[in-house]
């Protein structure tokens, strides 16, 4: 698939959601069309890749060589982010790592393909098309979802896609069994 150079209008939709001045990640960068969105966004940007040089250098962007379907650890550790961003790109194994990767009260914004894409030509192998309602599914209870849609897009690039915008709920006063926030004065 050639690389394509306009972000996707679905980050270009929720991106307004995250202030500037945070920190983004973005997995399976390739060229660096949203590095680029978030950059300019005001953002400081990890843009992870197996081959992180195919987008230049530029300030505020952090260049991670990473081979994601390792079965290693995943390569980010611990670090939190304010923004995830996934676009086109599926490795099952690392879903729940995607999810940890965003902060408390930061936005996962992910994009791929699905199930039926095989009639339109690539990707057509199954481990790379989500099953119906699978990106929802991966992030219910630790985010809260703010927009989910699995739809077929038409021309020029018509294409099965699923795509989601969820939010990881922030960091408050605890909560007690019952479920009502605890009074931090007791
Ligand atoms: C279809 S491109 C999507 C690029 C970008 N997210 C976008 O939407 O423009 C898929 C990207 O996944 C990267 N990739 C493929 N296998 C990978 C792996 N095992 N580890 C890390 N990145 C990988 C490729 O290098 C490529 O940049």
């Amino acid at each position: 698939m050639p690389d394509l150079q306009e972000p996707s209008p679905w980050i270009l939709r929720f991106l307004p959601l995250v202030a500037p001045g945070g920190r983004a990640l973005d997995v399976a960068a390739g060229a660096g069309r949203h590095s680029r969105l978030l950059l300019a966004h005001g953002l400081d940007v990890a843009a992870v890749d197996i081959d992180p040089d195919r987008q230049p250098d530029a300030p505020g962007l952090r260049k991670l060589r990473a081979d994601l379907e390792r079965g290693d650890p995943w390569s980010l550790g611990t670090e939190r982010f304010d923004l995830v961003v996934v676009t086109n790109y599926l490795h099952r194994p690392i879903l729940p790592d995607i999810v940890a990767a965003v902060a408390p009260g930061g936005l996962l914004l992910y994009e791929t393909f699905a199930l039926g894409n095989e009639r339109f030509g690539r990707p057509s192998n199954p481990d790379f098309l989500l099953h119906p309602g699978e990106l929802a599914a991966a992030v219910a209870g630790p985010l809260d979802i703010i927009a989910f849609e699995e739809l077929v897009l038409g021309p020029p690039r018509p294409a099965a896609i699923q795509h989601i915008a969820a939010r990881r709920p922030a960091e408050g006063p605890a909560m007690d069994v019952a479920g009502s926030r605890q009074d931090p004065r007791r």
